[in-house]
């Protein structure tokens, strides 16, 4: 069992799983899209952002609830939607929902993840269910109506995979659905004996949300299945068709431009979600953070602001809360945390980003998030 008191950073954790996943897995979650440059750049321009810090203010314990939607969340961070995460740890769905149930932040399970929605809203009754929709009209509406039935509070519509992108890091490193069995991916697989083991006990992973839809188990055919039988290329017609289906909170994930904000709170976006899904689409995007103050001018107080896109620290919350955002969801950093630890790694992972929001708002003498935008240098 690792040291906890060692494993103090995101970094560390990052490190630690890194070790501890095969190399096919490992490559699926850290990669960005062509020659990375929007993954680096969403990293520097995040570091570009400094804040000054006042003193006198005796903020020693800030409060870091965060109001988003009708509620107050006990902190600006939020699990993201990571489609087949249970590649990267078995049971890491079930370990992250629950950890959000318990510490009060929101948790959104991907269409194309290992779980099943039914399952995890057993786990986790307040969880938001993100959706890539099924052309076959039929499917597109059970499947939402299935996520309603089953008590999701909000929708969250993605809509910056208008294609599949080039990953060329996964395809050297072999990624594929499944990966091909070559002696190089057996070793890799032994060489990770607490993934095997883990992966072994739990069974291979597959879409289960999806499983109604799919005619076959088979990891090959889901993977066929859901290049071709998931929209991605929505227009607005097919964001309004998702809307009126829709009873409860609709959230739009993907955005990067004010017009493309102003039309999706036309259609009724109860929160618009800016995001470049951690550089995983297009290499010489804008970084998710330089855009997102001018969709927090453009939206006002007419929706709700989430981001995303390479936060890995607490002092990242602080500053993508400082430009505007109401909450902060991280994607590949709670994976690090489960892949790290196992399942407790879920609620060190937010341990470690809670406290160091916290500190930081300490060091910057506010007490509360709304005093971050004070602060910016
Ligand atoms: C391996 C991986 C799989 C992802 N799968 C999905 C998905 O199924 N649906 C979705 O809306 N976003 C997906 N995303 C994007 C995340 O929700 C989020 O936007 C992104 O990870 C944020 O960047 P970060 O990893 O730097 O926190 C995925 C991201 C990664 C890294």
């Amino acid at each position: 069992m690792a040291n906890l008191e060692k494993l103090v950073s995101m970094e560390d954790l990052r490190r630690r799983a890194r070790r501890r996943m095969p190399r096919v897995a490992w490559e699926f979650l850290d990669s960005g899209t062509g020659a990375e440059t929007a993954l680096i750049r969403n990293r520097e321009r995040m570091d570009a952002v400094t804040m000054v810090p006042r003193m006198m203010r005796a903020a020693r314990v800030p409060d870091t609830s965060a109001p988003l939607l009708g509620r107050t969340w006990q902190a600006p961070i939020g699990v993201a939607p990571v489609g087949l995460q249970s590649l990267m740890w078995p049971g890491i769905e079930q370990a992250l929902a629950a950890m959000a149930a318990r510490q009060g932040i929101p948790y959104c399970l991907s269409t194309v993840a290992g779980e099943s929605l039914e399952d995890i809203a057993r786990v986790n009754p307040d969880f938001w269910f993100q959706l890539y929709p099924p052309t076959d009209a039929e499917a597109r509406r059970d499947l939402i109506r299935r996520a309603h039935d089953a008590g999701a509070k909000a929708l969250v519509l993605t809509l910056d995979i208008p294609r599949s992108s080039r990953r060329e890091r996964q395809r050297r490193a072999g990624v594929g659905m499944p990966p091909k069995t070559t002696a190089r991916l057996v070793a890799d697989v032994l060489s990770h004996p607490s993934w095997a083991l883990a992966t072994w006990r739990r069974g291979v992973p597959t879409m289960r949300s999806l499983a109604p839809y799919i005619p076959s188990t088979d990891m090959k055919k889901m993977a066929e299945f859901t290049a071709r039988n998931l929209a991605f290329d929505l227009t607005p017609e097919g964001v309004a068709e998702i809307r009126d289906l829709w009873p409860g909170q609709f959230i739009v994930k993907g955005v990067l431009h004010p017009e493309d904000a102003e039309k999706l709170i036309g259609i009724g976006a109860d929160a618009i979600w800016v995001s470049n899904h951690g550089g995983r689409q297009v290499d010489i995007g804008v970084a998710a953070i330089d855009a997102l103050p001018g969709i927090v001018q453009a939206v006002g107080d007419r929706a709700g602001i989430i981001y995303d896109s390479g936060i890995a620290s607490g002092a990242d919350v602080a500053r993508a809360v400082a430009l505007g955002a109401q909450m902060c969801f991280v994607g590949r950093g709670f994976v690090w945390g489960v892949a790290a630890l196992g399942a407790p790694g879920a609620a060190h992972a937010e341990a470690i980003l809670r406290d160091e929001l916290s500190n930081v708002m300490s060091q910057l003498g506010c007490h509360r998030l709304d005093e971050l935008k004070e602060r910016l240098a």
